[in-house]
């Protein structure tokens, strides 16, 4: 089982061991009891945006055997689930309310609530209604307006049955992932649209708060970001990877935690910039009750054009200009030269992300390096006045298989164990970390990766939808009950 030291608060019940999943990642039946179509039930449907053009229609089948994997929550001995509300099975086209969305949400928080377990709610996973899209999707700040009445009608039917409320999982990759590197849905890779969507993401944030904490007024409500810190791999790199924390960090906490973009990304990005309205900052730095963090990995950064450009980011330049060069769909004022002239600038821009040599990867490609959590965690403490932290996701993807009925998944449990020890000593150094997701509950689909990458610390057998607990899961289990027995 994981272990640590034996005055640790991770010992102590009152900080929250869960696992999160996402509605898309598992669900299916996405063609059932009115759920509508979402950006990725599009995307999936684009040839070459997914692996194998893998698509989320049957995923886990989690929509028919929710009950089931309730139980197997409930038997690792978690205190919390973090899960997604699909946006697209609650609000029709017409605006209407989908009651056959909302039932299957009471259903499964009702079979949560009977095993004790704490649920975390995320509004907005990714999962974005097709008809919002059609009208601009992220890129209409409508859609805010759209989110917010979503937000209310969400909290107003489950108010405090759902403990925590996040409005967003990382608006980094829904807007530069989404709108500028186009490489997830809706597959626009466009460096304005980028920070525009961004902005709308944060408004529609900041516009939902006040309707979440009047609806559901004791849970708590915050917002889920995403990091990976930037490292320099030598001295002459060192104000690069400053630039690249500012670009990819601070360009999305700092907003939410000081009403600010920063200064240094603006003025690089200054053609680029979306029109901030008046009170747009006021609204975007609503105060939060919690901050959630998702964490993996690093990233290495050298100056200029020293080194080699890493594989993932030439992987994600390479589809955004397959995509413009094939699609007619981008934005109709520009050419396709012009936004291929983008794709180049940023090619040339002057910082670089590279891959560092004979370093401990994942299956995904992903650099272990669990120390940077602790200096991120920390970082984070120094320069922002934050709230209450979760860690809402972690973890590692690895090329698993079941042998006789067994997965050991070694590299996954020393990931996890040394990623815990790094949020015990951030905790010993001032950060108010109150609770940990593993990413994830069970191996489900991985976006544009499609089924290849496995993350669950549950195997999942796709033919069969035999779930089967990796070892990872079992030290969990162990942990977890030891933990409840008082035998710490
Ligand atoms: C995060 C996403 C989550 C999952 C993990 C591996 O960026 O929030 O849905 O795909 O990465």
């Amino acid at each position: 089982m994981y272990k640590f030291p034996k005055d640790s608060k991770l010992n102590n019940p009152e900080f929250i061991f869960g696992v999160a999943t996402a509605s898309y990642q598992i669900e299916g039946s996405t063609n059932v009891d009115d759920r509508c179509e979402s950006i990725w039930d599009t995307f999936c449907a684009t040839p070459g945006m997914v692996y194998k053009q893998h698509n989320g229609d049957v995923a886990c089948n989690h929509y028919n055997l929710y009950e089931q994997d309730v139980d197997l929550i409930a038997s690792l001995n978690v205190d919390a689930y973090r899960l997604s509300i699909a946006w697209p099975r609650i609000i029709k086209e017409d605006g209407s309310v989908n009651q056959k969305g909302l039932d299957f949400y009471d259903r499964l928080i009702s079979a949560l609530e009977k095993k004790n377990i704490t649920v975390m709610a995320t509004l907005y996973h990714w999962d974005l209604p097709q008809y919002l899209e059609d009208k601009g999707g992220w890129l209409n700040r409508e859609t805010s307006i759209k989110f917010v009445e979503y937000a209310d009608v969400v909290s107003k039917y489950f108010g405090d049955r759902i403990g925590f409320y996040v409005t967003l999982n990382e608006p980094w990759c829904s807007a530069f992932h989404g709108y500028r590197y186009g490489i997830h849905a809706p597959g626009i890779a466009d460096e304005a649209s980028g920070f525009l969507a961004c902005h709308n993401l944060l408004l529609a944030h900041g516009m939902a708060m006040p309707i979440l904490r009047k609806n559901a007024k004791k849970s708590k409500h915050g917002i889920v970001l995403n990091f990976t810190p930037n490292y320099p791999v030598d001295e002459s790199s060192i104000e690069a990877a400053k630039f690249a924390d500012d670009e990819h960090t601070h360009w999305f906490i700092k907003p939410i935690m000081e009403g600010k973009y920063p200064e240094s990304v603006y003025q690089q990005f200054i053609d680029y910039m979306p029109t901030i309205e008046v009170n747009d900052m006021a609204i975007i730095s609503e105060k939060i009750d919690f901050l959630g963090v998702n964490f993996y990995s690093r990233s290495m950064v050298t100056n200029g054009r020293q080194g080699k450009v890493s594989d993932t980011i030439l992987k994600k330049l390479e589809r955004a200009e397959i995509r413009i060069l094939e699609s007619d769909d981008v934005l109709e004022d520009e050419t396709k030269a012009e936004q291929l002239q983008k794709l180049m600038n940023q090619k040339e821009s002057h910082y670089l992300s590279v891959d560092l040599q004979d370093v401990e990867r994942t299956h995904i490609g992903w650099e272990v390096y669990p120390k940077a959590l602790l200096r991120l965690l920390t970082d984070l403490h120094r320069i922002y006045k934050l709230p209450p932290v979760y860690i809402t996701e972690n973890g590692a993807a690895v090329d698993d298989h079941v042998v006789d009925g067994v997965v050991d998944d070694e590299q996954r449990y020393r990931y996890y164990q040394n990623h815990l020890l790094m949020i015990h000593e951030a905790i010993k150094m001032g950060v108010d970390v109150r609770g940990y997701f593993a990413w994830s509950l069970m191996d489900n689909f991985e976006w544009a990766e499609g089924y290849k990458m496995r993350f669950g610390i549950v195997y999942v057998d796709y033919e069969t939808q035999e779930r089967t607990l990796k070892k990872s899961a079992i030290k969990f289990k162990e942990f977890l009950n030891a933990r409840k027995k008082g035998l710490l």
